[in-house]
């Protein structure tokens, strides 16, 4: 595995094979399964695989957790190179964000709700370090984790409006065995809070089976979530959403493409989560 912060000597390596396909897994490092099942879907579909780890500052806001976010260089090395990554970025601040930087990218309307409405400036620092990925790597084939819904969603619609000519992959959630979403920040959850955190996965399966039964009330259904997370006394709501998939707005009735999904704290780690489903309008 080459391992580098240099985009020249990068883009060597990159284009070394013109004939050779690539895929790239950005990440903020602190690797779990759920990344390194991201490395093994571009291994199956690429000759070449291109990972990243970077801690976006961009991306978080003053009162973020920047500073403490977790952060492992060596083991993550390890676990890259054992997974068959070839080329890893590891850019320094100052690589990605220049002096005199002053240029963002920006999706507009689905960037605002759910994670936009606590996290107005995050979306605007996941689309501007990933839009500098994809012109650094040039990577035939992107892959992301459908853990970070409305991230894939807007990055999704970053590649449509802005031309990238590379294909989007969306990875299925990895979860630990009690349903907890694999996330970094996981890491940060005390004992009892870690014992409490698999709520919002039972919550928003309970949530799909009653759709599945044929409840089609949106608001009946964001209650039933909101129940069944409250009643775990650590847990204090951010958000419980059921909305088109596609605009991330709320939807009244069940029907076409949805995504359940809720980000819940536990003291001061906020969780989230989702559930994504297909409903046919005819059923029910
Ligand atoms: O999902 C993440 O880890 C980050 O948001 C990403 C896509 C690597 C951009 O910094």
């Amino acid at each position: 595995m080459i391992i580098t912060g240099d985009i020249t000597e990068l883009r060597a390596v990159r284009w070394a094979d013109r004939s050779l396909s690539w895929g790239l897994v950005p990440t903020m490092g602190f690797l779990h399964q759920g990344h390194l099942s991201l490395v093994a879907a571009a291994k199956d579909a690429n000759d070449r695989v291109g990972a990243s780890i970077f801690v976006n500052p961009m991306q978080f806001a003053p009162t973020e957790d920047l500073a403490t976010y977790p952060r492992d260089l060596d083991r993550d090395f390890q676990l890259l190179r054992d997974a068959g990554v070839d080329l890893l970025f590891v850019p320094d601040n100052e690589s990605i964000y220049p002096p005199g930087f002053q240029t963002t990218v920006s999706v507009a309307d689905i960037s605002r709700p759910l994670e936009g409405s606590t996290r107005p400036t995050h979306f605007q620092g996941v689309t501007t370090v990933v839009a500098k990925l994809f012109n650094i790597f040039q990577p035939d084939r992107a892959y992301f984790g459908q853990k970070d819904a409305q991230q894939t969603a807007v990055l999704r619609r970053m590649v449509v409006d802005l031309n990238f000519n590379l294909r989007m992959v969306i990875c299925p959630t990895v979860r630990e065995k009690d349903g907890l979403a694999m996330s970094s920040r996981n890491a940060y959850l005390s004992a009892e809070a870690r014992e409490a955190a698999p709520v919002l996965y039972r919550a928003l399966s309970a949530a799909a089976a009653a759709v599945e039964l044929g409840e089609r009330d949106g608001d009946k259904l964001r209650r039933m979530i909101t129940k069944l997370i409250a009643a775990q006394p650590l847990s204090q709501i951010d958000y419980v959403s059921i909305a088109d998939a596609l605009t991330l707005q709320e939807a009244d009735q069940i029907a076409g493409e949805l995504l359940l999904s809720t980000a819940v704290y536990f003291g001061k780690t906020r969780l989230i989560d989702n559930i994504p489903l297909s409903v046919s309008s005819a059923a029910g």
